[in-house]
């Protein structure tokens, strides 16, 4: 987080990123009924009216109570928008607040929240330190907007969300390279600097990686293409053994959201629209093991966290990591497609602007992209401020995802920025670039 053009102090800068996530979550929410709020539209995911309150109820644990010391408002509520209590499946059995109620919460809660900002010391110990535990809310409730995005993505019924298509893609994007070479060598991981950084982004440490090759974008629909077309989803070795076993559980034979067309045109749905797979955008709404089976089969793989990390973020002139792939500035609307202003990928070579030294492009932003790697501690990771942010999900059951989608906001997304999630799911907003070791001999 660095302070924005036009918000003089961190109390604008806390009030604009909180004020930004609830036009988010408002227009997420205010564009159905209240049968669809109420409504599970996948066992996945919770009602959309969950997450609202639920919203509310962690911005008053931690900023109305934690900070500002606050009696609890409804305290026989805290028990049902406990995430860890009650899995997503579970939760349209419970007596949740009705729509209208939980609006109210969570306007009142706001009301009460920029109330404190106004007053609050930012000099009371490192949960306030530069508005800490403020950027953590606003980033939870960004969080919850690209989840309540997907749910939308999940829904069924007439579309009610629309967005203008990204640009198209520059001038040059047919002479880009495939591939662009990531020196070997030491680079610093993680962060000990960014105000706003969460506990598994830290600390910043010293990881080295043999000189690799990176795809220069993200895998795209036209080369995806290709491999189902090249009977990928049969073809058994390109599988990780866990990976075919689930393939063939869930039948799998294209991304999720694709249906077959005349012509063996491929379609997809979108928000409710059902439309042409465009070729040139990156793939999406594939899960790992599907991105695993690509890499092998066009005889490369994933990169690790650590490769993907170092590409996004090291610039060999200075040898330092920088908050972005462009350098330490935040990102802005030529830079990188983020914050929901397209409901989709812009096309692989968009974004210029956004490249890091090495020429790949579209590291933040458009796709999450999956990573060889599982999500597990950095050396020296303390757990702040609660365990259950990060430390309970350390281990091998889940895998890295990196560089935000066109559904992250730009709070909730940098250089450093961790992601993770089941190597079997695909209804996140997720796709992958490949990568092979470089031969220098
Ligand atoms: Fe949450």
């Amino acid at each position: 987080m660095t302070i924005a053009p036009g918000a003089s102090t961190l109390r604008d800068e806390i009030a604009t990123r909180l004020i930004t996530a609830r036009d988010r979550t408002r227009g997420l929410t205010d564009c159905v009924g209240e049968a669809e709020l109420i409504r599970q539209h996948s066992p996945l995911m919770s009602p959309l009216v969950w997450d609202l309150a639920h919203v509310a109820n962690q911005e008053e644990l931690w900023l109305l109570r934690g900070v500002g010391g606050r009696d609890p408002m409804h305290p026989e509520i805290d028990p049902l928008y406990d995430a860890f209590e009650h899995p997503r499946a579970k939760r349209p059995t419970l007596p949740l607040l009705r729509p209208a109620e939980a609006r109210n919460y969570a306007s009142d809660v706001r009301g009460r929240v920029l109330d404190l900002l106004e007053r609050v010391s930012f000099s009371t110990g490192p949960l306030v330190d530069q508005g800490f535990v403020f950027g953590m809310i606003a980033q939870h409730e960004q969080q919850h907007d690209e989840t309540m995005l997907a749910t939308h993505q999940l829904r069924t019924g007439r579309p009610v969300l629309s967005a203008p298509p990204p640009a198209p893609p520059p001038a040059d994007v047919l002479r880009l390279p495939a591939e662009v070479l990531i020196p070997g060598g030491p680079f610093t991981m993680g962060t000990s600097a960014e105000p706003w950084a969460l506990d598994n982004e830290r600390p910043a440490h010293e990881v080295s990686v043999p000189s690799f090759y990176l795809d220069t974008t993200p895998v795209t629909n036209a080369a995806y293409t290709e491999f189902i077309a090249d009977g990928g989803y049969s073809r058994e070795p390109l599988w990780d053994p866990s990976g075919w076993a689930h393939r063939q559980q869930a039948g799998l034979v294209a991304p999720l959201f694709w249906e077959q067309g005349g012509a063996g045109q491929w379609l997809r749905r979108r928000f409710g629209v059902t439309e042409p797979v465009p070729p040139e955008e990156p793939v999406m709404h594939v899960c790992w093991y599907e991105a695993d089976a690509y890499a092998r089969w066009a005889g490369r793989r994933l990169p690790t966290e650590a490769e993907w990390e170092k590409a996004a973020r090291f610039n060999p002139a200075t040898r330092r990591s920088l908050r972005y792939p462009w350098g330490d500035d935040d990102p802005t609307a030529e830079r990188a497609n983020l914050g929901q202003r397209h409901l989709q990928p812009a096309p692989a070579g968009c974004y210029p602007a956004g490249a890091a030294p090495s020429g790949a492009r579209q590291l933040i932003g458009d796709v999450w992209e999956w990573t060889a790697s599982d999500f597990l501690p950095y050396p020296g990771f303390r757990s702040y401020p609660y365990k259950e942010y990060s430390e309970v999900f350390f281990g091998p059951d889940y895998k890295v995802l990196r560089g935000g989608a066109f559904s992250a906001d730009p709070v909730a997304c940098r250089g450093t920025f961790r992601n993770w999630d089941y190597p079997i799911r695909r209804q996140i907003f997720a796709g992958f670039r490949t990568a092979r070791d470089a031969d220098l001999s």
